[in-house]
């Protein structure tokens, strides 16, 4: 997913008259920032209006990410100082409650519990339609942990995601998430044990919430899953479809104009989904697809089920079909058993793509999964020593992707006012940011604009045409 991987926290901000207060912290990837919407229009109905403050929040929730030891550890230091504020407001004789959601909190459950007994909610990512009943309970006293996967699907339950209060609702991009879970079972990996087994949406529900979204002025879709081309979800028809012909359906409405999906695995890039992109303007050439390593004998380790052969082939496919596609992938240096031969078969691999951006990440071991108990576990400084090569290479080649934009004329969708006054930020195509000075009602539109400077992570330029936005 476009930044699937970031760590980063992000704190929803936009705030209505309300009885009380919910402060949202959102880590991990997109499909936590949509549930955080999510949890957030959930709890509205009970007069919980968003804050971007949590000192000003009746309730808190922290969205956690498990991925890597270093995001967990995140959490319980951020614990740790809302504590002090829950504390403080007791003494005013007020009350603050705590709740944990994601992938921690399904990982962790009573073990977060023992760690953080002040927590009041511990909630797992398929429980989140039963929000406001638990903190109901919460509210009454009860300290509550729900972590188990419950028979009923959330999406049937949850409010829709398109009502015009809705956070989800109000951007010009916006997140839908088709799918959830994961049976693939790489050997470092905690998500299949965090979301559960693979699932998908029904066709119809997807297509009425991304109508719903355009309606309410979303121009980009990016949809979402853990395996999100793995999609097969039942269609109107009563046949089971799969992304390319739900990337056909979406493209079918109107004001629609983007249509991005993430994140993608190698093995189930079938050819229909392939042709989508030859055929469909409005599917943007960008994919993140990740391979996380060039050595077929760490892939094999790893679990994925895919040669770096079959990766190089689909990469040619994916050209031959929408030319201009630019590729992204993730990439973990230090899987145990990862030699200096298999991490060169990783640069080799790089050098033969050429990413236009990509993650990566030192292997981090995680409690459960398989490549856990390998034998062979590299030392530390080696990972850091070829993280820091692989960063190298991966940097060059996403400022020489981005150099190659300049001079040339990109449709830009503007996406909100930039940093500095009289600015505004968009993004191309292939999903590079862009700021430029401009009119605020260009928000919204695709304009073309002559890029006149690259940056390592931007770019900027000036409008083709000296007319106004529509
Ligand atoms: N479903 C996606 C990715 C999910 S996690 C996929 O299959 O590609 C996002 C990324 O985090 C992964 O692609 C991987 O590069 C990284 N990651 C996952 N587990 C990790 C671990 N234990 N150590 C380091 N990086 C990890
Ligand atoms: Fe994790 Fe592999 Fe599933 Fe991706 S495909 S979510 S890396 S187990
Ligand atoms: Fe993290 Fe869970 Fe997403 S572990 S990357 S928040 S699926």
């Amino acid at each position: 997913m476009h930044d699937l991987t970031t760590q980063d926290s992000r704190r929803t901000s936009f705030s209505i008259p309300n009885s009380r207060h919910l402060h949202v912290v959102t880590y991990g990837c997109q499909m936590n920032a949509y549930d955080s919407d999510r949890m957030a229009d959930a709890l509205a109905p009970a007069g919980f209006a968003v804050t971007e403050t949590a000192e000003a929040a009746d309730l808190i929730i922290l969205n956690t990410c498990h991925i890597r030891e270093h995001a967990t550890e995140k959490l319980y230091s951020e614990l740790g100082r809302l504590r002090v504020l829950q504390q403080a407001r007791a003494e005013q004789g007020g009350r603050l409650l705590i709740a944990v959601a994601g992938c921690v909190a399904q990982a962790a459950g009573e073990a977060l519990r023992a760690r953080a007994p002040y927590v009041d909610i511990v909630l797992g990512p398929q429980t989140y339609h039963r929000l406001p009943d638990m903190v109901a309970r919460a509210e009454a006293g009860e300290k509550v942990t729900q972590t188990e996967f419950p028979p009923e699907d959330k999406f049937d339950f949850l409010p829709e995601a398109t009502r015009p209060q809705s956070i989800n609702a109000r951007g010009i991009t916006a997140f839908l998430s088709i799918q959830e879970g994961c049976d693939k079972f790489c050997s470092f990996c905690v998500v299949p044990y965090t979301r559960g087994a693979e699932s998908s949406r029904p066709a119809e529900a997807i297509l009425a919430e991304a109508r719903g979204l355009v309606a309410n002025g979303a121009r980009e879709i990016t949809l979402l899953g853990q395996n999100v081309n793995a999609w097969h979800g039942l269609g109107a028809d009563g046949a089971v479809w799969g992304l390319a012909r739900l990337a056909y359906a979406l493209a079918g409405i109107e004001g629609l104009h983007r249509i991005r999906y993430t994140t993608s695995h190698p093995r189930d890039m079938g050819d229909d989904l392939i042709a989508a992109h030859r055929d469909l303007p409005q599917l943007m050439p960008f994919l993140h697809l990740p391979v996380q390593s060039g050595s077929d004998r760490i892939l094999a380790a790893m679990n994925r089920k895919h040669s770096a052969e079959h990766y190089l082939r689909l990469i040619e496919r994916l050209r031959a079909a929408r030319p201009d596609i630019a590729l992204s992938s993730d990439f973990i240096v230090g899987h145990p058993g990862e030699s200096e031969a298999d991490f060169e078969a990783t640069l080799e691999l790089i050098r033969a793509v050429g990413f236009a951006q990509a993650y990566s990440f030192k292997y981090s071991s995680r409690p459960g999964t398989r490549a856990a108990d390998l034998p062979d576990q590299i030392a530390e400084e080696v990972k850091v020593e070829r993280l820091a090569r692989l960063q190298d290479l991966l940097r060059d080649q996403q400022f020489a992707f981005n150099r190659s934009m300049t001079g040339r004329v990109l449709d830009i969708l503007f996406t909100g006012p930039g940093r500095q006054g009289g600015q505004l930020s968009g993004r191309t195509p292939y999903l590079q940011p862009i700021h430029l000075n401009g009119p605020a009602n260009c928000i919204g539109s695709i304009m073309p604009v002559r890029i006149t400077e690259a940056f390592a992570n931007s770019l900027t330029g000036t409008f083709e045409k000296e007319r106004a936005c529509a």
